[in-house]
C-alpha cells in the first residue's frame, strides 16, 4: 500500500488497507476471488454455516430407515452394497459412542465389500473412515482416506476439507491451501469455517515467505514524493527542516578558516545538500562519514542515517542509530523524541506494540510540547483500535499546533471510524461535519478531501467522493495512491471496470513504485478470472513491499490466486468473476 509509509503507522498507513478490505466485507484474504459476489451476498442470508455438526461426514450418521429394515432381514438375501451399507451404520453408531477403533473397523468392512462401481458410496465409507481417525488425531491416515474419497468423488466438499484440516496439522500449507481453496469456491465463499481456515493459512504463508525474502531483498529507495510526503509528517525536527541561515551561511564564508573546515568535512552538512537536491542515495554514505569522524553532527547525521534505513526498509541496520541518539542524553531532546517516534514506528511495523507504545510514551516524557509525537501515537493508538486514546492524542497535537491540518482530519477519520464501526448514525453526521469543517478551514490539505473520500465512500456518497479526490489530484498531481483510490472508487460506484484500471494504470505512470497501484490491479484482475495477471502484479508489489509485514499480506494475496489457479487446473473450478 503505496500510501502508507515505511516506518510509519500514519497518515495513510492502514486506511487503503482498510478500504480494500472493507471492500472484501472480511479480512479473508480469499474472498478477494468473489468480492463483489460476497459483497453482494452479504446482505442475503448467510447460508450453510451450520452445516457441518456431525464429524462422520455427509452420510447421515444414522440412516433409521436402512438400519433397522437392514437388521431384520437375513444376511445372506443382501446385495454387497447393502451389506456395506449396513457395516457402515454399525461404524456410526460406534462413532457416534466414541469407539473410535470399533468404527473404523466397520468402515474398513463396509470399503471392502462395496462394489467398486458404487463410487458415492465408497467415497462415503472412506470420508467416514477418514472422521474416526481424525478423532484419534491420525492425520496422515485421514489424509489417505480422504484422498480416496475425493478420487472417488471430487465435488466431495467435507471430504476436501477434512483433508485441508488434517494437511494443516502435518504442516503441508501448500496442499492444505489448494484443499480449502476448493471448498471456499464450491461453496461460494459462504462458509465461514472454511474462509477462516484459508484465511489462516494464507497469512502464515505470506508470513514464512515474506520473512525469508525480505532478507535477501535488495534495498530500494522509494519515490521522492514518498520520501518527502515522510517527512512532511513531521514538523518539531530538527533533521528535516532545511538547512538553518547560520549553517548554509558556512559555505559561502569559505574565507573563514573554521568555518570551510566544517563545510568541508561535515557529511551531515553535505547530507543535507543532498536531501534539498532529493538526491537521497548519496546520504547514507555522507552521514557514515560525519559519524565516522566523530564530527559535531554526529547524534544528527546517526538519526537521518537511521531515517533512511527506514525508508530504504532496513530495520536491522537503523536499529543500532536509533538506539545510540535514543541513548545520547546530552543530545537534542528534539533529536532523541524523534530517534523515539520511528523507533516506535518500527516496533509497530514488527507487531511489538508493546515496544512501540512504550517508545511512544518515553517521547512524551521526555519532549512533552513536540507535536509530532502525540500525531504519530494517535496513529499508533488507530491502528490499536484505542480510538478513544487516539482522538486525545490528535486534540493534543491540535493544541500544540492549531494549523495541523493532518492531524484534523485524522481525528475527524478516527471519529467516524469508530461511529461507523460502533453504527452510530448521529456520530457518523458528526464526523463528516467535521470534515467539510477541515476542508473549509484547510483548503490545501490534500490529505483531509482524501480522508473525507474514504468516508464519503463508505456512506455510498460516491459522487461526493470522486468530487473530493479530484481536489486531491488538484492539489498533489504526482501522488499515485490518490489515482487507485479513485480507481476504486469507480468500480464501486459504477462497476466500471474499464475506467477503474485506466485509473490505476494511471497510477503507475505517475509512479512506477506505487505497491498499492500494483496490488489493487492484481486484485482486479482475481475477480476478472485473469489469474496469471493477478499473480504478475502481486510479485511486482512484493517487490516493492516497504515492510515485512507488507510484503506477508502481498504474498498471501498471490497465493491465494495461485491457488485458485490450481484448483481450477485439477477440478476444473472457477470462482465466480465479474
Ligand atoms: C498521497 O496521498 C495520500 C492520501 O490519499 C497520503 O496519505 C499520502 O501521504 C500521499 N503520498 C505521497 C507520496 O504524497
Ligand atoms: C541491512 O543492514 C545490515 C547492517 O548494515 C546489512 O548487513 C544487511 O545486508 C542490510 N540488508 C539489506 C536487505 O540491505
Amino acid at each position: 500500500m503505496a500510501a502508507s509509509k515505511p516506518v510509519e503507522p500514519q497518515s495513510g498507513a492502514g486506511l487503503p488497507r482498510w478500504q480494500l478490505a472493507l471492500l472484501v466485507g472480511t479480512p479473508i484474504v480469499l474472498g478477494v476471488g468473489a468480492v463483489y459476489l460476497w459483497n453482494r451476498s452479504r446482505t442475503k442470508e448467510r447460508k450453510g454455516t451450520g452445516e457441518r455438526k456431525t464429524p462422520e461426514g455427509s452420510a447421515s450418521p444414522v440412516q433409521g430407515q436402512d438400519g433397522a429394515a437392514l437388521a431384520s432381514r437375513e444376511q445372506e438375501n443382501m446385495s454387497p452394497l447393502d451389506r456395506a451399507q449396513a457395516a457402515k451404520n454399525k461404524g456410526n453408531k460406534y462413532f457416534k459412542a466414541g469407539k473410535y477403533e470399533n468404527a473404523i473397523q466397520c468402515y474398513t468392512e463396509a470399503i471392502a465389500l462395496c462394489p467398486t462401481e458404487q463410487k458415492t458410496d465408497l467415497s462415503t465409507f472412506y470420508q467416514n473412515r477418514a472422521a474416526a481417525y481424525e478423532q484419534l488425531l491420525k492425520w496422515t491416515e485421514v489424509v489417505q482416506d480422504c484422498s480416496k474419497a475425493v478420487e472417488l468423488n471430487p465435488r466431495y466438499i467435507k471430504a476436501l476439507f477434512r483433508r485441508a484440516k488434517a494437511l494443516e496439522k502435518l504442516d503441508n500449507k501448500k496442499e492444505c491451501l489448494e484443499d480449502v481453496t476448493a471448498v471456499c469456491i464450491l461453496e461460494a465463499f459462504q462458509n465461514q469455517q472454511s474462509m477462516l481456515l484459508a484465511d489462516k493459512v494464507l497469512k502464515q504463508l505470506g508470513k514464512e515467505k515474506a520473512k525469508e525474502k525480505y532478507k535477501n531483498r535488495e534495498p530500494m529507495m522509494p519515490s521522492p514524493q514518498f520520501i518527502k510526503s515522510y517527512f512532511s509528517s513531521f514538523t518539531d525536527d530538527i533533521i528535516s527542516q532545511p538547512l538553518q541561515k547560520g549553517e548554509k551561511k558556512d559555505e559561502d564564508k569559505d574565507k573563514e578558516g573554521e568555518a570551510a573546515e566544517v563545510t568541508g568535512s561535515s557529511g551531515y552538512l553535505k547530507s543535507k545538500q543532498y536531501m534539498e537536491e532529493e538526491n537521497y542515495d548519496k546520504i547514507i554514505s555522507e552521514c557514515t562519514k560525519e559519524i565516522e569522524s566523530g564530527g559535531r553532527y554526529t547524534a544528527e547525521a546517526l538519526l537521518l542515517r537511521a531515517t533512511f534505513y527506514l525508508l530504504i526498509g532496513n530495520a536491522t541496520a537503523a536499529q543500532p542509530d536509533l538506539d545510540r541518539v535514543i541513548n545520547m542524553q546530552d543530545a537534542n531532546v528534539k533529536l532523541r523524541a524523534n530517534a523515539l517516534i520511528k523507533r516506535g514506528s518500527m516496533y509497530m511495523q514488527q507487531q511489538q506494540p508493546l515496544l512501540s507504545t512504550q517508545d511512544f510514551n518515553m517521547a512524551a516524557d521526555i519532549d512533552p510540547r513536540n507535536p509530532d509525537v502525540y500525531h504519530h501515537r494517535g496513529q499508533l493508538k488507530i491502528l490499536l483500535d484505542q480510538v478513544d486514546d487516539a482522538v486525545g492524542d490528535f486534540d493534543e497535537c491540535i493544541l500544540l499546533r492549531p494549523d495541523s491540518a493532518l492531524a484534523q482530519a485524522q481525528k475527524c477519520f478516527a471519529l467516524y471510524r469508530q461511529a461507523y464501526t460502533g453504527n452510530n448514525p448521529s456520530q457518523v453526521q458528526t464526523a463528516m461535519d467535521g470534515f467539510e469543517d477541515v476542508i473549509r478551514r484547510f483548503p490545501k490539505c490534500a490529505e483531509g478531501y482524501a480522508l473525507y473520500a474514504q468516508a464519503l465512500t463508505d456512506q455510498q456518497q460516491f459522487g461526493k467522493a470522486d468530487e473530493m479526490y479530484d481536489k486531491c489530484i488538484e492539489l498533489e498531481p504526482d501522488n499515485a495512491t490518490t489515482y487507485v483510490h479513485k480507481g476504486l472508487l469507480q468500480l464501486q460506484w459504477k462497476q466500471d471496470l474499464d475506467l477503474g484500471l485506466e485509473l490505476i494504470s494511471k497510477a503507475i505512470e505517475i509512479d512506477n513504485k506505487c505497491d498499492f497501484a500494483y496490488e489493487t490491479m492484481g486484485t482486479i484482475e482475481v475477480q476478472r478470472g485473469n489469474l496469471d495477471k493477478a499473480i504478475e502484479m502481486f510479485n511486482k508489489a512484493i517487490n516493492l513491499a516497504k515492510s515485512e509485514m507488507e510484503m506477508a499480506h502481498l504474498y498471501s494475496l498471490c497465493d491465494a490466486a495461485y491457488a485458485q489457479t490450481e484448483v481450477a487446473r485439477k477440478y476444473g473450478l472457477k470462482p465466480p468473476t465479474l
